[in-house]
C-alpha cells in the first residue's frame, strides 16, 4: 500500500457502487480516489455534487460524458494507477470481463454477487471468513440473499446446531430506481430450478452447511424476505435461538408488536431513523415470528438487497489489503462508521437473556413485556383469510 489509508476506486456507480462510495468516504483508513462509469445521467451527476472524481470506464465514453458537462478526471486505467483496491460494481457479466484490466494494472479487486465464485475463488462474508481473505488479490462479496443466509445460518451453525437448513426466498421484483422499466405486477414468479443458486452459493462460504433454497420473485421492490426452516442437531429453545441471533453481528430484531408487520413498515422505520437512502444494512429478523419445536427452528427475515452487502464490501477492502487482520475489529469499525446496530429502538427494547455464546451488551433499558405478551398471544395475521 502506498499510504496508511487504503486508496479505493469504484467501477460502476449504480445501486451498489454509489453506496460503497459513500461508505468508503466514512472510513478513516480509506480514501475514495474516484468513481468510474459510462453514463452521464442524474446518478453520476450526484457523484459530481459529492465532489467524487469521476472517470470514464471506457475511453470511448469519455467524449459523451464530457459533452454532457461531466468533469471527467481521466479513464479507468488512469484511476487504477492511483489505487490499492478497485471495487467492481458494474452489471453482472460485464464485471467478469474487467478482471484482465485489474490484473494488468496490478490492483486488488472485489466483485459483487452477480459474478460467479470461480472468478476469484473466494466468496466473502465478513463474520464467516474474513481471515481467509487476508492479503488475497481478488475476492467476491456474495449476493444480498446469500449474505443474509450466511449471517443467519452462521449464527446457528457455529453452535453446531444445524443438521439441515431449508429456506424459501421471495425476491423483490426490481430495484426502485428502475421500476419504471421492469418488474411484474399481480403475480409471483417461482424459480423452477431447485435448489436456487443462493443455497450452493452459501456453501461456498460455509462449506459444511447442509442447505437447500427455493426462490421466487414478487411484485414489490423494497427488499427480499426469507422463510427459513432449520432442522437442528438437538432441541434449541426459543431463548437460545434469540440469544444466538442477538450475539451475531449485523442481525437485528424487528417486532410485529411494534407495528413492524411488513417489508414496507421496516423500510419506513429506516426512513424515520434518517438512514441514508433508508438503507437497512442489518438482516432484520422478526422476533415475534421466531419459533422452535423439538427438532426445528423457524425464522422469517427481511433482506434489504440494495444495502446489505455494503458493510461486507468495506470489510473485504480491509481484508484484501491486510490493514486489519482481525475480522471482528473490522466489522466493529465498519458498523460504527455506518451506524449499524443490534437494536433499532434501544430505549424501548427488552433485553435478551443470555444463554449461549458471548454476550453482546444490550442497549435497552426498559422492557415493554406486558404489551408484547398480550400481542404475542394473538400474533399478527394481516387481514382475515377468506373463508
Ligand atoms: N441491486 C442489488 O440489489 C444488488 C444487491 C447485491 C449485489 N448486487 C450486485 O452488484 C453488482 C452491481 O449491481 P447494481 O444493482 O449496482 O447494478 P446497476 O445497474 O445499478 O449499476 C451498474 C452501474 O455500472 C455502470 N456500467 C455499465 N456498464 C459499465 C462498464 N462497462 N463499465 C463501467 N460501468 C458500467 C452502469 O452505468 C451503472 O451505473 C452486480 O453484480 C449485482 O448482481 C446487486
Amino acid at each position: 500500500m502506498r499510504e496508511q489509508r487504503i486508496q479505493v476506486a469504484i467501477n460502476g456507480y449504480g445501486v451498489i457502487g454509489k453506496r460503497v462510495a459513500d461508505a468508503v468516504v466514512l472510513q478513516d483508513d480509506m480514501e475514495l480516489d474516484g468513481v468510474a462509469d459510462i453514463t452521464y445521467d442524474y446518478r453520476i451527476r450526484v457523484a459530481v455534487e459529492r465532489s467524487y472524481p469521476v472517470f470514464a470506464s471506457l475511453p470511448e465514453k469519455r467524449p459523451e460524458m464530457e459533452a454532457a458537462d461531466i468533469p471527467v478526471a481521466g479513464t479507468l486505467d488512469d484511476l487504477l494507477q492511483q489505487v490499492d483496491v478497485v471495487v467492481d460494481c458494474t452489471p453482472k457479466g460485464i464485471a467478469a470481463e474487467n478482471k484482465e484490466v485489474y490484473e494488468r494494472a496490478g490492483v486488488k479487486a472485489i466483485w459483487q454477487g452477480g459474478e460467479k465464485h470461480d472468478l476469484t475463488g473466494y466468496s466473502f462474508v465478513a463474520q464467516v471468513n474474513y481471515e481467509g481473505a487476508l492479503n488475497r488479490q481478488f475476492a467476491r462479496v456474495v449476493s444480498c440473499n446469500t449474505t443474509a443466509l450466511c449471517r443467519v445460518m452462521h449464527a446457528l451453525h457455529h453452535h453446531g446446531w444445524i443438521k439441515r437448513a431449508r429456506s424459501v426466498i421471495l425476491r423483490r421484483g426490481t430495484d426502485p430506481w428502475e421500476s419504471h422499466k421492469d418488474g411484474m405486477i399481480n403475480t409471483v414468479i417461482p424459480e423452477t430450478k431447485v435448489p436456487s443458486h443462493q443455497g450452493p452459493d452459501a456453501q461456498k462460504v460455509i462449506q459444511d452447511l447442509d442447505i437447500t433454497t427455493l426462490a421466487g420473485a414478487g411484485p414489490f421492490n423494497l427488499a427480499h424476505i426469507h422463510f427459513a426452516m432449520v432442522e437442528t442437531t438437538r432441541p434449541v429453545s426459543l431463548d437460545k435461538l434469540r440469544d444466538a441471533l442477538w450475539d451475531a453481528p449485523r442481525i437485528a430484531f424487528v417486532r410485529a408488536s411494534d407495528g413492524l408487520v411488513a417489508l414496507n413498515a421496516v423500510y419506513e422505520l429506516m426512513r424515520d431513523l434518517d438512514r441514508p437512502r433508508a438503507d437497512l444494512w442489518e438482516v432484520a429478523v422478526w422476533e415475534d415470528a421466531l419459533a422452535v419445536d423439538e427438532c426445528e427452528v423457524y425464522l422469517t427475515y427481511q433482506v434489504a438487497n440494495e444495502a446489505i452487502v455494503i458493510p461486507e464490501t468495506i470489510d473485504c477492502i480491509r481484508a484484501l489489503t491486510g490493514i486489519e487482520t482481525d475480522g471482528g475489529k473490522s466489522i466493529q469499525k465498519t458498523n460504527l462508521s455506518l451506524g449499524i446496530t443490534k437494536s433499532f429502538l434501544p430505549k424501548t427494547t427488552q433485553p435478551i437473556e443470555h444463554l449461549a455464546g458471548p454476550e453482546v451488551e444490550h442497549p435497552a433499558i426498559e422492557a415493554v413485556r406486558a404489551t408484547r405478551a398480550e400481542f404475542l398471544s394473538e400474533g399478527y395475521k394481516g387481514h382475515e383469510e377468506p373463508v
